[in-house]
């Protein structure tokens, strides 16, 4: 039996998967049973660098997810919709679904596998996350025996790329952003990446796989790149960090601790070696303890390698007459409990600008001690513009009572700003 392949959306990714399916040989033999039948594009005509049978290019997206021939959808347009309408119509028409789209499964992943598992059918998503890092699978299958705790990492190339740079030259954020517009590291309109929203959905997906619950993706506390400095970097330095764009989620006894920020990591962390768009997960859990996966985290060539995976995987089910595989279908309906940002606890790196004159550490110190905020350092660093610069390192606190720790530093007559605010791991 040959396996229909039907792909909606011919960009980067999507080239990268017809190349990998139209040179079969040296793969896996499964392969081989696999036949790409449609192509759904936006221009017929658009010069590509790719050899496609004739006829396989149409611009009737539906018609590939409602094609009676086709057994498998392979959805990489990207964005929310067409791509949800599209999956929805895949899956309600018998075929199993392989995306690489983040987005869609962060914001529409009950509905779309509620109708999966209503279908019979899966949603595969290796390439989601990670781009060839395999990360979903391992979650879902491998690391099954483990009271899974931890799933942090670096999963945007893109601000890795800025940080990275930016570390490495001393360059300040807006510059590095611009030159990394030029060269293509970053998008035209690079919102979803420096903002973080990009790493949210990622980190609510893994979430949702490593603890067996939904998670919505608005309660993921997410704060993005624009705010860390050129100082800022060298402050972390002096001090032993480095700043990395972190994802994070715990599984607390209160509930799902789940966020994106700029955080300070532990120059001897293994994430603040992972440079450049390199990605990297790091997993924790009983009796497990730590496994970190690192490797190409987008591109063509490794998100199709995810891709293709999943096609694998589906055309694998399809050989062996799975209709129902508990390991590949997602099995858990209800939505986790998240903490709210004032209850979410971290240590802290304050950096504050202040008159240069006698008693305004004490004062500082009394402010924070106030509030129950123990202080890990605090230095006064050097000058700006005759005002002293001042960094404070705090041990794990709740973001609630550094907020109300720092209303009363803002009251001191010798404050002049706080400048910068970022966690520490
Ligand atoms: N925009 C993403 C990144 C790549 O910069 O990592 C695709 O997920």
């Amino acid at each position: 039996m040959i396996w229909q392949v039907g792909l909606l959306g011919l960009g980067t990714v999507g080239a990268g998967t017809a190349a990998i399916l139209g040179d079969p040989a040296g793969r896996h033999p499964l392969l081989e049973k696999l036949h790409l039948r449609a192509v759904g594009v936006r221009h017929l005509h658009k010069p590509r660098h790719l050899s496609l049978e004739p006829g396989v290019l149409t611009t009737h997206l539906e018609s590939i997810a409602t094609d009676p021939e086709i057994h498998i959808v392979v959805e990489l347009l990207g964005g929310l919709e067409p791509a949800r309408t599209l999956i929805l119509a895949a899956l309600q028409h018998g075929k199993h679904v392989v995306t690489a789209n983040k987005a869609v499964i962060a914001h529409h992943g009950a509905e779309i596998f509620t109708a999966a598992t209503a279908a019979g059918r899966y949603v595969l998503m290796e390439g989601a996350v990670g781009g060839g890092i395999p990360i979903v699978q391992p979650l879902k299958q491998a690391l099954g025996a483990n009271r899974l705790h931890t799933v942090m990492g670096i999963v945007n190339g893109t601000t890795n790329y800025i940080l990275t740079r930016m570390a490495q030259e001393g360059a300040d954020f807006a510059a590095v952003l611009q030159d990394a517009q030029r060269l293509g590291y970053a998008e035209a309109d690079p919102t979803a990446d420096v903002d973080g929203w990009d790493a949210a959905d990622k980190i609510a997906i893994l979430a949702s796989l490593a603890f067996g619950e939904r998670v919505k993706r608005e309660s993921v506390v997410c704060e993005g790149i624009r705010a860390v400095t050129a100082t800022d970097i060298a402050y972390a330095e002096r001090l032993g960090y480095v700043i990395k764009l972190l994802a994070l989620a715990y599984q607390r006894p209160a509930g799902l601790d789940i966020r994106v920020h700029p955080t300070l990591v532990p120059q001897a962390h293994p994430l603040a070696s992972v440079n450049g768009v390199n990605n990297a997960i790091l997993v924790g859990g009983d009796p497990l303890g730590e496994v970190m996966l690192e490797g190409p985290g987008a591109g063509a060539g490794p998100t199709a390698s995810a891709v293709v995976g999943d096609i694998l995987t589906a055309a694998a089910a399809l050989e062996a007459g799975l209709g129902f595989h508990p390991l590949l279908s997602c099995n858990h309906e209800g939505f986790a409990e998240t903490l709210p940002l004032a209850q979410i606890a971290s240590r802290f790196y304050v950096r504050l600008l202040s008159q240069d004159q006698p008693g305004v550490i004490g004062q500082l110190g009394t402010c924070f001690g106030r509030h129950a905020v123990s202080l890990e350092s605090i230095v006064q660093i050097g000058h700006q513009e005759g005002l002293a610069e001042i960094v404070v390192i705090t041990h794990e606190v709740n973001h609630g009572q550094l907020q109300a720790a720092l209303e009363d530093i803002r009251a001191l007559a010798a404050l002049q700003s706080v400048p910068s605010l970022f966690r520490v791991l």
